[in-house]
């Protein structure tokens, strides 16, 4: 029997540690729990909200409707092949574990998205990206469920309409489906990626010069822990904002007052310049405002020095978009999800 509780706070379920009250939550273990919650939302007329490792939110304000945890795990590999392999994880299990059941079969394609925090249900959603790599680049098919009725839903790569840090689940279909499982296919032999600037230098650092596939994780994994503050000691959620694609012509002008502003090339005529780049010369590094600021090593992520609120952290997303918009003409977009 599904416990539902009335007025849970979800501060504790955010690595910000930020949050309000849901109206009704429960905790989702199976397939009969999320059956269970979506007859006793219709039958309530309550909207549900799913929460997975909660390390992409900003809850800001109290959530009406009815918030599901979910817990519902398990992988496996599915389909075995000469070259390839299917691996396939229920949603509420955790990204991290994921990759490390992945690399410890010998399995090449997450290596460069290990210790990215969250569910495996919110990197579909999010296309979550490291390193040279993101999920889109070796995902194979998600089975949804449609939240209003019950219904199965098989999601190849093309139905997903992946982008940087977007998906389908962003937009059109937003709030409609649980993403239930997610299957990717993985090489048997490293086909690996090292043209990350940061990733090349450490393993040049580290004297590797054909790196293993438990090289470049230990890599990835040194890389992240020396710039990325661990939410247990730290709480964060990952970057803020996104990267911005702007036009060259627009770079080209900025280049020439500010020499040296970094930028990777998107096509012939769009480049993306690098977000904590802007906020650091924006002069937000390390910078405290009360209890939140911008982090000293990844001017990126926002982080929570303790007891902060959303109010606080709101008002430091806007002094920081309003400084990148006076000094540079750029327009920083949250990448966070804010309730
Ligand atoms: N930079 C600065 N100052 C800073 C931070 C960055 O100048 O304080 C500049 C540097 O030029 C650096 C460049 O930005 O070379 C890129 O920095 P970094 O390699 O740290 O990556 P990022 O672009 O800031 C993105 C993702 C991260 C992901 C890293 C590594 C987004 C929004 N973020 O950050 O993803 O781990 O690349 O691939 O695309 C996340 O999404 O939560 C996340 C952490």
């Amino acid at each position: 029997m599904l416990k539902i509780e009335p007025n849970k706070n979800l501060t504790r379920l955010t690595t910000l540690q930020i949050g309000a009250p849901a109206e009704f939550f429960a905790v989702i273990k199976s397939r009969e729990d999320l059956d269970e919650a979506i007859v006793w939302a219709k039958k309530n007329k309550k909207t549900i909200w799913i929460l997975g490792g909660g390390s992409n939110v900003l809850i800001s304000k109290k959530i009406v409707g009815l918030v599901l945890k979910n817990e519902i795990r398990g992988m496996a590999i599915k389909k075995e092949g000469a070259t390839t392999a299917i691996v396939e994880a229920k949603s509420g299990e955790s990204w991290i574990r994921f990759v490390n059941f992945t690399v410890e079969h010998n399995l090449s394609g997450l290596e460069n998205l290990f210790l990215i925090y969250g569910t495996v249900g919110a990197a579909p959603v999010q296309n979550i990206g490291a390193y040279g790599v993101e999920l889109k680049d070796v995902f194979y098919s998600l089975t949804a469920i449609d939240l209003k009725t019950g219904c199965e839903r098989i999601f190849k790569p093309a139905d997903c309409r992946f982008g940087y840090r977007d998906s389908i689940f962003k937009n059109k279909l937003k709030g409609r489906y649980f993403i239930y499982s997610v299957a990717v296919k993985l090489s048997k032999k490293p086909s690996l990626k090292l043209d990350y600037g940061s990733l090349r230098e450490k393993l040049a650092e580290q004297g590797i010069k054909k790196p293993s596939l438990k090289d470049v994780v230990a890599a990835i994994a040194e890389i992240r822990n020396s710039k990325l503050p661990n939410p247990g000691t730290l709480p964060n959620a990952g970057s803020f904002f996104k990267n911005i694609e702007t036009s060259l012509a627009i770079y080209k002008k900025l280049l020439k007052k500010y020499p040296g502003l970094p930028f990777w090339p998107v096509s012939a005529a769009r480049v993306k310049i690098p977000a904590g780049w802007l906020i650091e010369n924006a002069g937000f590094k390390g910078k405290k405002f009360g209890s939140v600021g911008m982090h000293d090593k990844q001017a990126l992520i926002l982080v929570n020095y303790g007891g902060a609120s959303a109010k606080q952290a709101g008002a430091l997303v806007k002094k920081v978009k309003a400084a990148v918009k006076k000094k540079f003409g750029l327009d920083l977009e949250e990448e966070v999800n804010i309730i």
